[in-house]
C-alpha cells in the first residue's frame, strides 16, 4: 500500500505512522516550574541528536507543562524508563494540574541532580541532566492541527547506577529500558534480543 502522508489517507483502522518508526526510546522528562514544583512526563518523540557534546530532544504536541518549564527555567532531566517502572511511567502521563507533581502522584522519589535543579527519578538506573538549548516549532499540515515543537537540550551531566556497569561497560539489558512502538504497544530490551555487529567504517582493511 501507499498513501499521501499529509492527507493521512491510509484507510487503516489506526494511523500506522508510529508503528513504522519504532522502537522509540521513552525519555522520562522531569522539570521544575518557576515556583519550584516538580513535573515528570514520558516522551517517546525523544532521541539523542549528537555526542561530544551530547544533545537530546523531545517533541511536545500541543501545550505541555514539560515544554513550558524547560523554556522558562532552562533545564530538564531525562531519566531512563524501564520495564520495572513501566506502570509508574504510565501514571506520569496523567494530565495533572500545573501545581501538582507527577512524582507524588506516581509514588516516585525525586533525587537531587548534580548540575541542574530538576530532580531525576531515583528509581531509574540512569539519567541525563540537560541545559535547554532551543525550541524548534514544526509547521503544521493544517491550520487546526495541534502544534508540535522540538525541545533540544545539551547534556551536561550523566548519572548511571553503579550496579549497571560491569567491566567498564553499561549493561543495557540489565536496565531493561522500554521503548514505544505503534498503537498501545511497547517493547523492552533484554539480553536475548541484543546482537553485535562491527561497522565497515571501523573494520581494518586487509
Ligand atoms: C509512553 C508515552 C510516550 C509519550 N510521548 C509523548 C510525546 O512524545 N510527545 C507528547 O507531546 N506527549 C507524549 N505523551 C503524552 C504525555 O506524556 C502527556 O501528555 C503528559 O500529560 C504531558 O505532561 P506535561 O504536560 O506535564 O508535560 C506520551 C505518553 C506516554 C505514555
Amino acid at each position: 500500500m501507499f498513501y499521501d502522508a499529509l492527507k493521512n489517507e491510509h484507510g487503516l483502522k489506526h494511523d500506522p505512522f508510529k508503528a513504522l518508526v519504532s522502537p522509540r526510546p521513552v525519555g522520562w522528562v522531569s522539570t521544575l516550574s518557576k515556583n519550584g514544583i516538580s513535573n515528570l512526563a514520558p516522551y517517546s518523540f525523544f532521541t539523542a541528536l549528537a555526542e561530544k557534546p551530547a544533545y537530546v530532544m523531545f517533541s511536545a504536541s500541543g501545550s505541555k507543562d514539560t515544554r513550558r518549564n524547560a523554556e522558562e527555567t532552562g533545564e530538564f532531566v531525562c531519566s531512563v524508563a524501564t520495564y520495572d517502572l513501566r506502570k509508574k511511567m504510565n501514571l506520569t502521563a496523567a494530565r495533572l494540574p500545573y501545581d501538582e507533581s507527577e512524582f507524588d502522584y506516581a509514588g516516585l522519589t525525586p533525587a537531587a541532580s548534580h548540575f541542574v535543579k530538576p530532580p531525576r527519578v531515583a528509581e531509574s538506573p540512569a539519567a541525563l541532566e540537560c541545559r535547554y538549548w532551543k525550541t524548534v516549532e514544526l509547521p503544521s499540515a493544517t491550520p487546526d492541527a495541534k502544534p508540535h515543537a522540538v525541545i533540544i537540550g545539551l547534556v551536561v551531566g550523566i548519572h548511571i547506577e553503579d550496579a549497571y556497569i560491569s567491566e567498564g561497560i553499561v549493561v543495557t539489558d540489565l536496565m531493561r529500558p522500554i521503548a514505544r512502538l505503534g498503537y498501545r504497544d511497547y517493547a523492552w530490551i533484554d539480553a536475548d534480543n541484543i546482537f553485535t555487529m562491527v561497522s565497515p567504517a571501523l573494520q581494518k582493511k586487509t
